[in-house]
């Protein structure tokens, strides 16, 4: 029996720990996405998240790209996707492009940490959408120069991820069995004795 947007849900939410924030536990990436449009007060939520992310400098480097389904923005940021993510990514309402500026806007030296700040903020809005009961999923895979050049984006910013917002779909609607199996495949993690240490190659014991 095809899974529903309900089971699928309760397989890919990981288990939760007492005290970690719902939101966390809720976000997940999926591919299939409903034909249903995100409201504009959500997406002010969430790139307000985005925009209370720390940076160095307190720079905050990122500049959000944000494209409806119809739109000429969309179309452009489609057609630098990977064929892989040109399957299932335009089913989504809302893509956003997130490129961080490479030079601190005080004294135009090199921002080392750009793409590390875009990232943070990009993680917050990925948590701020779960809570709203939005999904969202990254992608990488993507051609940035078509899109420097499709979008005009200046040279001096580069490129992080294009992040897919909407409602999550039921994975039977998803165009390809291999995008089926992914959708419904059990999430992994390392565990956090590998992640977390108290010296090198020692898992820290945290209690
Ligand atoms: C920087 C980055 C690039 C990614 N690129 C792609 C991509 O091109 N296509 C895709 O389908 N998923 C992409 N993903 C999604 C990851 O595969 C996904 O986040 C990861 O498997 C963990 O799954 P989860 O987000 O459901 O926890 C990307 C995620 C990140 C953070």
């Amino acid at each position: 029996m095809p899974l529903s947007v309900e089971s699928i849900e309760e397989l890919k939410i990981s288990p939760s720990m007492e005290g970690v924030l719902p939101a966390i536990h809720h976000r997940w990436s999926p591919r299939a996405f409903e034909d249903r449009d995100v409201t504009a007060a959500d997406l002010v939520k969430i790139f307000e998240a985005a925009r209370w992310a720390p940076s160095a400098y307190n720079d905050q480097p990122w500049r959000f790209l944000i494209a409806r389904r119809g739109s000429p923005t969309h179309q452009k940021i489609v057609s630098a996707l990977i064929p892989f993510n040109q399957l299932w990514a335009p089913k989504a309402p809302v893509l956003i492009l997130g490129v961080a500026r490479t030079r601190f806007s005080h004294d135009n030296s090199e921002n080392a940490s750009a793409l590390f700040d875009l990232g943070a903020a990009t993680a917050l809005l990925t948590v701020q959408a779960a809570a709203l009961g939005l999904a969202t999923h990254q992608m990488g895979g993507f051609d940035h120069e078509a899109a420097r050049k499709a979008l005009e984006i200046p040279n001096d910013y580069l490129f992080g991820t294009i992040t897919a917002v909407g409602y999550r779909d039921a994975p039977a609607t998803l165009a390809t069995e291999r995008l089926i199996e992914h959708e419904v495949a059990p999430r992994t993690r390392r565990p956090l004795e590998e992640i977390v240490l108290s010296s090198w190659g020692v898992p820290a014991h945290l209690g």
